[in-house]
């Protein structure tokens, strides 16, 4: 049965009131929020959007053939494993593809290099996503059917199953995939991925050990299936934390002889640059192989010879040959979407969708653009680590940002609504307080506490605590040092928006006599800053969506989370509300009864909003931009929900018509190792 229904809210859809008694009414209700949301999307079956199965015969890009043919290339049927993933033609928005042409990404960010396994990341804008394969996938949910909702989709694990209790978690490998130099990937590259990377404290993986369910651990059982065991019952949410960006395996084949438990000879630093962004091609699971990578101008990659998903009629995918990330600045992603000459943008820069929505409105644009909800949220991370100050004014500093009226000053100095004006005139932002960002499937407004503008009462809150301007500048002074409050607050500096909001915030506190420095950060940079916990304040995007992804980035759920929290060599003093939020994580994932999560994740966002956790800024909503010519991009894709919509459109599938293709720039190749 498929049933009709508008984005968001399907994880809450059919709870019942009962779950909320017990929660008081928060002070402050949120004000009414507008929704620009124009998405709507026939929700489908988990079975119906992709298997796992033998198909009778296979094709291949035409030029593919002829490698084949020259002997550079095994035939098809021997580079696909025994039961590749096959995409269903119902499912798709535009059907079955022909083979051919580029898609053209523009991304802002720079590689950092190739190594993901020890946390380097590529550029972001799903350069990253198309090189990389998990055991579970996220993305496409935001299509599956409320009730059909039981945790992730199977990827490169076929399936699992669970002991009674729920303590032992067994997963299975589709058979015979291989890396796309011909290595055939199985629990080699596991064991590497789990032993010498997640559970090795010299290596700063993506997957933060708390964030799996806390001191699970993995043991192999033959080539294709291995076996967790938690210390607590858990559940299919935990598996979340197998997709992107954590569940996904390098190529132990070459990785090995560069890390320091198989090499005496390497350290961990060279180990960390095994692959470095400038020596191409690497191998892959993903759909594209990147083989050549100009510094500040493109990385261009290949079609993986052995990828391992096909279509219904045998078609192995992806359909498009190559796939260009122009490496200019993310602005210029949407810029170029809209002029055409780019094929993909998350349109999530408010100060180009005036502009964008008009010239997207002519029939002959390009591309269109419809909002989904708002899941784009701002935030500014006060740095609450009390022993890892570096100076006394830094010590001082953190004692006053963790006193609970401080951070409630704060938020009340704010004028969110001027904020989101200085980002985009017109109805895009909506004030965020903090937790998840109200597109979240977890959101609930009655549960969000709301601290309205008001600076007399910021005023009197910052008095209370002592902080008052002794020497007549303007600025308060630190009760404990006498020195000015002044907050440097950090922020990419490639990041138009995040700057926009800093200026606003900057003025905001002025008036309540808090003086903000602004210090803007290359962005390629800015995640070992942010990691190592060596800054005073952040503004960002908070990307809080779920409660499992990427945890570490909002939640104390381990020690080295999070960064503006961390643990300091004498310890850490958890604020009195940190250990429940922490406990809430753990009761999320460890449930499958959706009234019971929600329950959860409603508590959660109570505490996180009435002890002011973060300040949150201003949500917007986004669109999703791909070129018109560009098919089976399906229009209800939502830009940010389980995953961002460059994992949730299912790149692999998307095709060009043979007479509206891009000429290639490497016709006829593929990555030679
Ligand atoms: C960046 C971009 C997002 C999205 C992600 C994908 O964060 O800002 O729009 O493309 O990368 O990882």
């Amino acid at each position: 049965m498929i049933s009709r229904k508008p984005l968001g809210r399907s994880l809450l859809a059919g709870v019942c009131m009962a779950a909320l008694s017990g929660l008081a009414a928060s002070a402050d209700p949120m004000p009414e929020e507008r929704s620009l949301s124009g998405l709507e999307y026939d929700l489908i079956g988990r079975d119906d959007l992709y298997t796992y199965g033998r198909l009778d015969t296979y094709h291949q890009a035409p030029f593919l053939d002829d490698l084949v043919a020259a002997g550079k290339l095994p035939p098809v049927e021997e580079r696909l494993p025994e039961t590749p993933l096959i995409f269903k033609t119902a499912a798709m928005s535009d059907g079955i593809g022909e083979y051919g042409g580029v898609f053209r990404h523009v991304i802002g960010g720079r590689p950092e290099g190739f190594n993901w396994l020890a946390g380097q990341h590529q550029g972001w804008g799903g350069i990253n996503m198309a090189i990389q394969e998990c055991l579970v996938r996220q993305g496409p949910r935001w299509q599956i059917k409320a009730e059909e909702q039981t945790g992730p989709l199977p990827n490169l694990a076929r399936n699992w199953e669970w002991n009674d209790d729920k303590t032992e978690l067994t997963m299975h490998l589709v058979e015979g995939i291989k890396w796309s130099d011909g290595d055939p990937f199985d629990t080699e590259d596991i064991a590497f991925w789990w032993n010498d990377n997640v559970e090795n404290e010299n290596v700063t993986s993506r997957i933060q050990a708390g964030s799996f369910g806390g001191g699970a651990t993995m043991e192999v059982i033959d080539d294709y299936s291995f076996k967790f065991s938690f210390p607590a019952p858990q559940s299919n949410t935990v598996l979340e934390g197998l997709a992107y960006i954590q569940g996904c395996p390098g190529p132990s084949h070459v990785l090995k002889a560069k890390h320091p438990t198989y090499n005496p000879d390497a350290t961990y630093e060279d180990y960390l640059n095994a692959q470095p962004a400038d020596q191409l091609p690497i191998p892959v699971l993903g759909a594209w192989v990147p083989v050549k990578h100009k510094p500040d101008e493109i990385v261009i990659m290949r079609r993986n010879p052995y990828y391992w998903k096909v279509d219904e009629a045998g078609n192995q995918l992806p359909y498009i040959n190559e796939m260009h990330f122009k490496l200019t600045t993310w602005d210029d992603r949407t810029t170029q979407a809209v002029a055409g000459t780019g094929d993909f943008s998350n349109m999530e820069n408010p100060g180009n969708y005036v502009e964008a929505l008009k010239q997207s409105q002519d029939p002959n644009a390009p591309v269109t653009a419809k909002f989904g909800p708002r899941t784009l949220a701002w935030r500014i991370e006060l740095n609450l680590a009390a022993n890892m100050g570096s100076s006394d004014y830094d010590k001082e500093l953190r004692r006053v940002f963790r006193e609970l009226d401080f951070r409630k000053a704060m938020s009340h100095a704010l004028d969110r609504d001027a904020i989101g004006q200085a980002l985009a005139r017109g109805p895009f932002a909506y004030p965020y307080m903090g937790g998840f960002a109200s597109g979240s499937p977890y959101y609930d407004a009655a549960s969000t506490d709301f601290t309205p503008f008001d600076q007399d009462k910021a005023k009197a809150l910052l008095a209370g605590l002592g902080l008052k301007d002794t020497d007549g500048n303007g600025v308060l002074n630190l009760p404990g040092t006498g020195e000015d409050l002044v907050i440097d607050i950090t922020f990419k500096a490639q990041r138009t928006d995040d700057r926009k909001q800093v200026e606003a915030v900057t003025s905001q506190l002025a008036e309540v006599g808090i003086r903000v420095l602004p210090k803007s950060v290359d962005e390629t940079s800015f995640d070992p800053m942010w990691k190592s916990g060596d800054f005073t304040a952040i503004l960002q995007r908070a990307n809080f969506i779920l409660p499992t992804r990427e945890t570490c980035n909002n939640l104390p759920v381990s020690e080295i989370c999070p960064y503006f929290h961390l643990t300091g060599a004498d310890g850490r003093q958890m604020l009195p509300f940190e250990g429940e939020v922490a406990d809430l994580v753990t009761r999320i994932s460890s449930t499958d009864d959706a009234g019971e999560q929600t329950a959860a994740a409603r508590q959660l966002q109570k505490l996180l909003t009435e002890n002011v956790y973060n300040v949150g800024l201003v949500q917007v909503p986004a669109a999703l931009l791909v070129n018109k010519r560009v098919k089976n991009a399906h229009p209800g894709t939502p830009v940010f929900m389980y995953e961002w919509a460059e994992d949730a459109v299912i790149r692999e599938r998307f095709w060009v018509p043979a007479a509206d293709q891009i000429g290639e720039l490497l016709p006829g190749t593929v990555a030679e190792y």
